[in-house]
């Protein structure tokens, strides 16, 4: 087993301010991140993040905002790094691809695989997506769209550098093939989207990958080692950030990082749509390079807003913000983890937003922490009776309890480790709030106290306040602020009510 996690996200094209999209694969990486520090350690996790900062898009964003593209940057990163703090997203370190340690790297890992052979130069003609910033093999293309955002390509011819990505196909093939490796299942997920990849790759000759662009054309780019005509291919340059932040090559061009020693796992967290990029490219990079490969590869799906893919581009995006101004932060990422499997798209929507909030938050979570700690309050003035629950014997139901308490961790654990799945993860944690609900009603504590059952009360009383202590740890990772209010009004033994954690939302 690994006992180091490095996790990243994409790194985001700052031609826009971020949307819900963004927020979404950052979100997960950040309750992966608190999840893992929590039983690896602190020290033992790195949570890599940034921004994609070269190419057209930017370019043309930059002199659309009447500013050089290093002003318009600048500016732009800073909406980032703010959500990023709004929304408590824990990164360790943020990548810009405008940096001096990024620039560097990615200039020494082009003069490595240039010198063994796997670059070359050639002309390239063809088809062109700026929007996406991808070449487009005409195999691919049909009416001249773009398969990915169906917007027209351009035609170009020039003479440009390629990376022998055929050279390595068939090493791929086996690699994600390989079933000596149990492990290596998890390499791209979720199954369909290994099964796509894989499908692509045992179905399509790969073409070289062109990996420049000519400086006359595009002049906001890493210039090339070998060409000082030419700049590199945003993909190639970006990809790089998840080695160029973390280690560096050395005199004989061996990489050393920290972060991608064998007993790392190593995890990309991506939407769908960079999965080719991330399941060929890259692999075929990082081999190229002598470094080993990540883990695990996941795509996530996308937001859509009326069943159409929110993006900067199209105008739809909903900015996080509001939200979280109008919901709470916790809210926001508790929604975004819950209502969709991780993995799959959503239908976005604030009435979706409000039915969460009011059923599993307000009359669910809010409910049990209110009521109990009336409870301690009116029956035992706001100090806990001092009881081990783990040493009572109860009837069924608040046995049952303390068996969901105990095998919570257990449940979380197999959800999340290698599938992924916050909202299954969610639900475990659920299960025992609406037990212990239901315990409530069921036991009709006001009883246990007209009729001086003493004992019981005292029971029941600490049962429910080890199901929140369970349920606040249990909830940190996702909703940091929340599991923090709950544990402060538990204390130690002197509980401090407050006002209801979510009051319900009249529509
Ligand atoms: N810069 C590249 C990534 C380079 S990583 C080496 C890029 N940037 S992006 O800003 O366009 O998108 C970043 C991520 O946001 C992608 O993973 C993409 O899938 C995700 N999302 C963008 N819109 C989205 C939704 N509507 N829903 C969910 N995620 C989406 O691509």
């Amino acid at each position: 087993m690994s006992n180091k996690f490095f996790i990243t996200t994409p790194i985001y094209y700052v031609n826009a301010a971020p949307h819900i999209g963004h927020s979404y694969t950052n979100i997960a990486a950040d309750v992966l991140a608190r999840y893992e520090r929590k039983i690896l350690g602190t020290k033992n996790v790195w949570f890599l993040t940034g921004t994609d900062e070269h190419g057209q898009k930017i370019l043309k964003a930059a002199s659309e905002a009447k500013l050089s593209p290093h002003e318009f940057v600048d500016r732009v990163v800073l909406s980032f790094k703010d959500l990023w703090k709004k929304l408590e997203i824990s990164h360790n370190d943020f990548i810009r691809t405008t940096e001096e340690r990024h620039i560097q790297t990615v200039q020494k890992a082009l003069q490595i695989v240039y010198e063994k052979g796997d670059i070359y130069e050639g002309v390239y003609e063809g088809a062109y997506c700026t929007p996406c910033e991808t070449f487009w093999p005409q195999t691919q293309v049909t009416e001249n769209l773009c398969p990915d955002c169906l917007r027209p390509l351009e035609n170009i011819r020039e003479t440009n550098f390629f990376f022998k990505l055929s050279k390595y196909q068939d090493w791929l093939i086996a690699y994600i093939k390989d079933a000596s490796n149990p492990e290596r299942l998890n390499f791209i997920q979720p199954a369909s989207r290994r099964n796509e990849v894989l499908g692509f790759l045992e179905n399509n000759k790969l073409e070289d990958l062109c990996i420049s662009r000519p400086e006359e054309r595009l002049s906001w780019g890493i210039p090339l080692p070998f060409s000082k005509k030419h700049v590199t291919y945003v993909w190639f340059d970006a990809l790089i950030n998840y080695i160029s932040a973390v280690g560096q090559f050395d005199a004989q061009n061996i990489y050393h990082s920290p972060w991608w020693d064998k007993d790392v796992k190593v995890i990309h967290l991506v939407g769908k749509d960079i999965l080719r990029h991330h399941a060929i490219y890259w692999p075929i990079m990082l081999k190229a390079l002598g470094i080993r490969q990540p883990d695990t590869i996941f795509a996530h799906g996308w937001w859509m807003i009326n069943e159409d893919k929110m993006s900067k581009s199209k105008g739809n995006a909903v900015n996080p913000v509001e939200l979280m101004n109008k919901f709470g932060i916790d809210v926001y990422r508790y929604f975004l983890l819950k209502d969709v499997t991780f993995g799959a798209d959503g239908n976005f929507s604030e009435t979706a937003i409000v039915k969460r909030f009011n059923n599993d938050l307000a009359n669910d979570l809010g409910n049990l922490v209110y009521r109990t700690l009336t409870m301690v309050e009116k029956y035992y003035q706001g100090l806990l009776p001092d009881l081990d629950v783990f040493k009572v014997i109860y009837d069924a139901s608040g046995e049952n309890i303390k068996n969901k308490i105990l095998s919570l961790d257990e449940q979380i654990h197999s959800a999340l480790e290698g599938k992924l799945d916050f909202s299954l993860a969610l639900e475990k944690i659920w299960e025992v709030i609406s037990l212990t609900n239901k315990y409530v009603e069921e036991t009709k504590p006001w009883n246990l106290s007209k009729e001086h059952k003493e004992k019981e009360l005292q029971g029941f009383i600490c049962l429910l306040v080890e199901a929140l202590r369970k349920v606040s740890l249990a909830l940190e990772p996702f909703m940091p602020q929340t599991a923090f209010k709950i544990m402060e009004q538990l204390g130690t033994r002197e509980t401090k009510k407050g006002s209801p954690l979510f009051p319900r939302i009249e529509t």
